[in-house]
């Protein structure tokens, strides 16, 4: 089955940029090209909108692709067509993906062409919104915890950041594989990173959250620190004990010192973390707040609202409807 005909126009209207740099806008840009093999088309529901889209849109997050084009490395859609040699999806399937080296556009568009591998299978009973802003979030936090600080049983972990989308994630997945976490979050995002699982909260706007944190562990520091907020890896450091682990998400590495492992951790797709993640999403087991929903037209307010981290995830919403 190709593209139904009624959406089919002579051009396609996204939300992008012109050029490196330049502000969020409609464009036009050519229909979908022809598929070739092992790629899917996608009818996007819905996509995520995150700060790290504006990283995109400043030329410093290499996605595969230059303006103009459509931003956005995150979306949840329905399979419209299938390339040659695609085995593992049919149109009508509901997927999720971040589709990055991106092949033609980035998500904010009606249609997506993505590489049929980094699909996975949307749970019938996690909304589009939820499903359309989770895969960047979701990889980032599992790729934190199981491919940098590599948690045993009975360490503790402590979450910078916890009110961030991100960092309320690390704090969820952390919790589901029973690891005890402390976190640190303002009074407005309390009570959600506690429903996360964090054992113990602390107020990041407390100067002196981290000698708070020694204390919460009789003066030993936690074994394991994940930095999810913007400037905040060096505080986290001086909370993680002498030879411990700190992974950070926010490009702000401090030198390393007391034998503790410094490492910054980049999202990259992979399908099946993305499948496990999004199980856990279903049937409510995984906190996972929305903030704010958008209509394509207004991208950049939704971005806007992203990079202003006033907590939530941010999403574009009935996006080829
Ligand atoms: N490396 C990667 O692959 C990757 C992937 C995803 C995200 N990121 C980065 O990770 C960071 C978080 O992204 P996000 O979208 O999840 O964030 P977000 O949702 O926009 O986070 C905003 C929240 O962070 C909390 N916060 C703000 N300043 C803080 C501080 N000084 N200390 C502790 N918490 C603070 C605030 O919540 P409360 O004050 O209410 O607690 C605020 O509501 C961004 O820098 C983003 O670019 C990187």
């Amino acid at each position: 089955m190709g593209i139904p005909r009624q959406k089919v126009d002579e051009r396609l209207r996204v939300a992008g940029i012109e050029e490196f740099g330049g502000a969020v806008g409609a464009l036009e840009v050519p229909n979908p090209r022809t598929l070739r093999e092992r790629e899917v088309l996608i009818a996007v529901k819905t996509a995520g909108v995150g700060n790290w889209d504006d990283i995109v849109r400043a030329g410093d997050w290499d996605v595969g692709r230059t303006p103009p084009m459509a931003l956005g490395v995150e979306a949840a859609g329905v399979v419209a067509a299938v390339g040659a040699e695609v085995e593992d999806w049919s149109v009508g399937d509901e997927v999720l993906t971040h589709p990055v080296p991106l092949v033609d556009q980035g998500t904010w568009a009606p249609w997506l062409i993505a590489e049929a591998a980094l699909l996975a299978p949307k749970p019938a009973d996690v909304s589009w919104e939820r499903a359309g802003a989770f895969p960047v979030p979701a990889l980032t936090a599992i790729q934190v915890l199981d491919e940098s600080l590599r948690l045993t049983p009975g360490e503790q972990l402590l979450v910078n950041g916890a009110g961030s989308v991100t960092g309320g994630l690390i704090v969820a997945f952390a919790s589901l594989r029973g690891i005890h976490v402390l976190a640190t979050a303002g009074a407005a995002s309390r009570e959600r990173v506690i429903r996360a699982g964090a054992g113990t909260v602390i107020d990041h706007h407390d100067p002196d959250w981290a000698a708070q944190v020694l204390e919460a562990t009789a003066g030993r520091g936690v074994d394991a620190a994940a930095n999810a907020a913007r400037g905040g890896t060096a505080s986290a450091l001086a909370a993680v004990r002498d030879g411990g682990r700190l992974a950070t998400i926010t490009s702000d590495p401090p030198d390393a010192e007391r034998g503790v492992r410094i490492a910054s951790v980049y999202v990259r797709p992979d399908a099946a973390q993305l499948e496990v993640a999004s199980q856990a999403l279903a049937g409510g087991r995984l906190e996972f707040e929305l903030g704010a929903s958008f209509p394509l037209s207004q991208a950049d307010a939704a971005l806007a609202r992203a990079v202003a981290g006033r907590g939530g995830a941010v999403v574009l919403d009935a996006v080829s409807d």
